[in-house]
């Protein structure tokens, strides 16, 4: 039988064996306290010389912060914090002796920490992000498979450019030049004209030569994609799972949000529908705080705080110039020279979290894009005759899945919102 912290609740008054790591310890005349982290949880062990004998009451001098130990003991209700649990040790074995584990109580810098990242991810803080990370990535999976879409994950190595080719990772297949994926979404416009409602859920990359703290080189994005959807469909579809990400995390991983010290009462109004801006109307919140915008161009990040900053809920900027975005995206007809797309600014200035919109369906159009944007025809071979047979419209958006982390979670930066994080200058551990 194998104990776990998180579980004591229900053995009260028995013996349990528990494994982990020495998470700290102190001693207070002849009783010595050693708090056991297990992954699941951490438990105050108590050592008393006349329960748990000489060999285990000798042996929690060597018990150094991370050294790996075996417990035996009864479980005890807390005497003061009610709700919490004890282990009076009755046994207790030391399995490897950590010597010297380089992080300590005390302030390191971010550069320390980052290189001792495979070490770091132990602490409270960092167990309390990943947490709500892999609570995150739940609840997207019950999101999209709950409402009848199909996951059709699409490929990592791909021969051609979704986002422009401006921050593409070229690698080498066999004899041919392969990128690495920007976006599955070209693929989910193939899936979604074979199953309908499609999604794809995997890593992604961007060669961003810049450091900042909302880029990661390599980083998870969801991409749902709808055959027949138009752009305000898409819109109420990103509304409804951003609001179910949120709320989802907000009742599961309260203890987690609480280690964080996050501010919950900014994410419980996270409800649909959410605000939507047209790109002018955004641009004229913008121009008041930032004269020197210039009408035409994308957004900053300033901008898009400032755009933020008067929504207590994420808000959609749609309709872009068609020329900031890329190539797939239908222009509409009447709105000529925006595109049928949108973005998701999130609260708190966090800023573009979600981009997506409406697809060009016209093959001779996109033909025309395709050249207008440099890329080369022969590549989009395959993407053509998703048009060629049987052209529908379809949307679809992305979500990045770090910087959603980043927003629940209040973190200033990117880097500690996914286990190893590949940032610009940084491929180790
Ligand atoms: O806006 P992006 O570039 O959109 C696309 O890739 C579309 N093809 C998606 C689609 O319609 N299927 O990226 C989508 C999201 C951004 O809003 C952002 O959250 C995240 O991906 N993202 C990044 N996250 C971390 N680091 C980076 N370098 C990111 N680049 C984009
Ligand atoms: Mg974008």
């Amino acid at each position: 039988m194998r104990y776990y912290i998180s579980d004591l609740k229900d053995y009260v008054g028995q013996k349990v064996e528990l494994k982990g790591w020495v998470y700290n310890t102190r001693s207070s005349g002849k009783v010595k306290f050693l708090e056991l982290r297990d992954g699941t949880g951490i438990v105050p062990c108590i050592f008393f010389l006349a329960d748990c004998g000489e060999a285990a009451y000798g042996l929690f001098d060597q018990m150094s912060q991370e050294s790996s130990v075996r417990v035996v003991g009864v479980v005890r209700e807390h005497p003061k914090r009610k709700g919490e649990f004890e282990i009076g040790v009755s046994e207790a074995e030391l399995l490897g002796k950590a010597e010297n584990y380089p992080i300590t109580p005390k302030e390191h810098g971010t550069d320390f920490l980052m290189d001792n990242r495979h070490l770091w991810i132990r602490s409270k803080r960092q167990h309390a992000i990943l947490r709500v990370r892999a609570e995150i990535i739940a609840a997207i999976r019950d999101f999209f498979d709950g409402k009848g879409f199909t996951l059709t994950d699409a490929p990592i190595f791909t021969p051609a450019a979704c986002e422009g080719t401006s921050n593409l990772f070229e690698t080498q297949y066999f004899d041919e030049k392969a990128y690495l994926s920007q976006s599955g979404q070209l693929y989910m416009e193939a899936t979604a004209r074979a199953f309908g409602k499609v999604y794809c859920f995997g890593p992604t990359f961007r060669a961003e030569k810049s450091k900042t703290r909302r880029h990661l080189i390599e980083f998870w994005m969801v991409e749902p994609e709808v055959a027949f959807n138009d752009m305000y469909d898409n819109m109420e579809l990103a509304e409804q799972f951003v609001e179910y990400i949120v709320q989802r995390v907000l009742k599961n991983r309260a203890d987690e949000l609480k280690a964080l010290e996050r501010d919950t009462s900014k994410l419980s109004p996270i409800i649909a529908p959410f605000p939507k801006l047209h790109y002018k109307e955004a641009v004229e919140i913008i121009l008041k705080e930032n004269p020197n915008f210039i009408v035409g161009d994308d957004f900053g990040a300033p901008d898009e705080t400032i755009v933020s900053s008067k929504f207590d809920k994420p808000v959609f900027v749609h309709h872009y110039p068609a020329a900031v975005k890329a190539f797939y995206m239908k222009e509409d007809p009447k709105d000529p020279g925006y595109a049928m797309g949108s973005d998701l600014l999130a609260t708190e200035g966090y800023g573009e979290m979600i981009g997506g919109g409406q697809r060009e369906e016209s093959i001779e159009t996109l033909l025309r894009k395709i050249k207008e944007h440099g890329l080369k025809e022969a590549d989009f071979a395959w993407y053509l005759d998703v048009r060629r047979y049987g052209s529908v419209p379809s949307s679809g958006f992305g979500l990045g899945l770090e910087r959603t982390v980043a927003w629940i979670c209040g973190l200033p930066h990117i880097r500690e919102t996914i286990p190893f994080p590949r940032l610009y200058g940084r491929s180790y551990p």
